[in-house]
């Protein structure tokens, strides 16, 4: 049985479909006072997946409330966005590690149970599990639908040297070249990068990242690439968080096209990771 929490309910029911499995019908308020309500209204199956991801502190919560309604059952657990991953270490003294703390909490509820995670920022935070824990990569899926486009000459970057193994597939499906862009983060929601080496003259570029949130780094990377003579320049990202404005910023620096897979559910999010999540959940349904 599948069992979609709030945030992820197109993904669930594509899951449910490719797997055959029973998608749960469930309710999800929101009280006066703020408090979140949860209800599986299908009776329970002994083995359940849960798909929540978790862009939103109340979203968390909807999460907990799920796994505690799975307490007694086999669960697999999969947060396809999994909040403040950024989080991931103090970067200043007194901070805690907030991807560290969300695990922690999740923990109790998964002894005998299964994370997945998509594409997580930090590899170190599949350590925080005490469960198996597993990244699943949706780089070649991204690749897959960017061949489709027939670029001219294409190069792949990386906003930064973190995203270069995600650019490096990428590249290698698209027979491309790759490079990375170096990137300082200014504040919480301005970045400024220094020009590489990279001859984009002329050339189609897709700028690679694991997510666009404020939309920050990738309006920089575009602008930047443009300026350098980049013919059309296409993002494409893990994660679609496209907090406020995010898009007019990209729209306003020249991208030519935003593409995003469906672990957060937007208008970009046209390439579905639901196939990688159900081989994944395949293997713990045993089927
Ligand atoms: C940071 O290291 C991440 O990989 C992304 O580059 C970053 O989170 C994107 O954030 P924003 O869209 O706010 O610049």
């Amino acid at each position: 049985m599948i069992i979609g929490g709030p945030a992820s309910q197109l993904i669930a029911g594509r899951v449910a479909a490719i797997l055959g499995e029973t998608l749960a019908l469930c309710d999800y308020k929101t009280f006066p006072d703020g408090e979140s309500y949860t209800q599986v209204v299908t009776p329970l199956e002994d083995e359940v997946a849960i798909i929540q991801s978790t862009p939103t502190d109340q979203d968390l919560v909807y999460l907990l409330q799920l796994l505690d309604v799975c307490r007694d059952r086999k669960v697999s657990l999969v947060i396809p966005y999994f909040g403040y991953a950024r989080q991931d270490k103090v970067f200043k003294p007194g901070e805690p590690i907030t991807a560290r703390a969300v695990a922690t909490a999740l923990n109790p509820f998964l002894k005998d149970g299964k994370v997945y995670l998509v594409n997580i920022h930090a590899p170190s935070i599949l350590s925080h599990f005490q469960c198996d824990a597993k990244n699943l990569d949706a780089t070649s899926l991204l690749a897959e639908r960017i061949s489709s486009l027939c670029l001219k000459d294409p190069v792949v970057i990386s906003p930064d040297k973190g995203a270069m193994a995600m650019a490096k597939t990428a590249a290698v499906h698209l027979g491309a070249a790759c490079d990375y862009l170096q990137k300082t983060r200014l504040s919480g929601t301005e970045v400024s990068m220094a020009p590489k080496e990279i001859d984009v003259r002329g050339r189609d570029v897709v700028i690679f990242d694991d997510m666009i949130a404020t939309g920050g780094t990738m309006a920089t990377a575009i602008a930047l690439l443009r300026q350098q003579g980049a013919r059309k320049v296409y993002l494409a990202a893990v994660h679609a968080v496209l907090t406020s404005s995010a898009i007019l910023k990209l729209y306003r620096s020249g991208v030519e096209a935003v593409l995003a897979t469906d672990t957060l559910d937007k208008g970009v999010s046209a390439v579905s990771v639901a196939p990688l999540i159900a081989d994944a959940l395949k293997l713990a349904f045993r089927k």
